[in-house]
Parts: structure tokens; sequence; C-alpha cells
């Protein structure tokens, strides 16, 4: 993390990917390019996702924080949550919405399976049980590899993606697409083709 007296300004710490990641701990600011959305990502599913004021964002799996602060921050009148299995991740998300003094996203520690999706309007997924499937792809050295356990989790989002009314928006980035029903279509490609804007149809 950076010093105490090294000063930035609000809005400079949204300038890059290299900066942004200064506000987490060494031992998970390693893990960025592979495990947290980049900024311009972010930017881009909420462009696609186009939120209207009191909409309600969640980002199932949602790490250190980085995409729904992303989010909170140019999108300050919307509300999005994240729900993240571990703790350490959990509070590394809180220091630094507390640091960014954003009031507009909050963090939640638990299961996904936990959360009342249909308080959401749109919805945003980065292939969160890859790990599952590939231990190397994990963000610790616990992690369970099991292909068992990324079927579980799969099924379980689809059913929860199945039970949402029509019309609900879901971005994906780096999905592969198990986890989506078939009454849900794609609306839009990004720049970058692994994210995707689904919706309910
Ligand atoms: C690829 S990271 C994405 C982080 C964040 N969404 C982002 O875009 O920066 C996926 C995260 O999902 C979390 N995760 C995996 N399975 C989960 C589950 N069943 N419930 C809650 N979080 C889960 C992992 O711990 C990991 O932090």
């Amino acid at each position: 993390m950076l010093n105490k007296d090294q000063v930035v300004a609000d809005n400079d710490w949204f300038s890059s990917d290299l900066l942004f990641d200064k506000l987490y701990p060494e031992n998970l600011r390693v893990l960025a390019s592979r495990h947290w959305t980049p900024i311009a990502i972010a930017k881009q599913a909420m462009a696609l996702l186009a939120p209207k004021q009191g909409d309600r964002i969640l980002d199932i799996g949602s790490g250190v924080g980085k995409f729904c602060l992303t989010v909170a921050q140019f999108y300050p009148l919307v509300e999005i949550d994240g729900i993240e299995q571990r703790s350490e991740l959990v509070a590394a998300a809180q220091q630094a919405k507390a640091t960014l003094a954003i009031k507009n996203a909050a963090f939640f520690l638990g299961d996904f399976t936990e959360m009342d999706f249909t308080k959401y309007t749109h919805l945003y997924f980065f292939n969160s049980f890859y790990e599952n499937l590939i231990a190397q792809d994990s963000n610790d050295a616990n992690n369970i590899e099991s292909a068992d356990l990324f079927n579980k989790h799969n099924r379980k989002l689809y059913k929860l993606l199945k039970s949402l009314p029509v019309g609900i928006r879901l971005a994906t980035y780096h999905s592969t697409e198990n986890e989506m029903p078939a009454d849900y279509h794609i609306v839009a490609v990004g720049t970058d083709e692994e994210l995707k804007c689904w919706v309910k149809v």
C-alpha cells in the first residue's frame, strides 16, 4: 500500500490500474492482472449494462471490490453490492472503500447463494468459480480443486438466474457460459470479447 505521506487526489486513484491497485496490500495487489476487473473493463461493462438512477447492482464474487468501487465512483446514482467468500478480500474492499470515501458500495462476506438476487436490477460475474476447476487459478493456497464444486456452483447460479424476472441485465467477463440459462441472450459484446452483456427475455 502507499505510505501515509504519499497523497493521491480522490479521482486520481482511477487514472490507472497500477495506481488503483496500490490501494491493496502487496499480497493482494499481485493478483490484480488475473483476478480483479481492470478499470476500463468495469467502465465498459457499465456502459453496456446502462443502469439508471436508483438501480441496484450485485457483483457475484467481489474479491477486493475493484469492480464495485469503480462502478460506485463513476455511477454515483446507483447502489452496488459485492458478495465475497473470503474475509481477507472483504476487509481489503472495505479499507479501499474508506480511503476512496465511497458511499454507494457495500461488501458482504458469504456465499453468493445467501444473497437475495431479486433486490437487484443488474448483475456482474467475473468467472468466480473457475478457481475450483484449476486450483492454480486460485487467489489463495487453500483452494480446493474440484470439478464437482465448479459444477455445483454453476448449477446454483444457473437456478438463481433462471428464477429472475424478464429484463434483468447481467455482464459476464471470461465466463464459460455454462451458468447461463437459455433465456438469457447476448445483446452486446465489449471491445475485449470476453466481456458480454446479457438480457433475460
Ligand atoms: C475472479 S475474482 C473477481 C473479483 C471481482 N468481481 C472483480 O471483478 O474484481 C472472483 C472472486 O469470486 C469469489 N468467489 C468464488 N466463489 C464464490 C462463492 N461461492 N461465493 C462468494 N464468492 C465467491 C472468489 O473468492 C474471488 O474473490
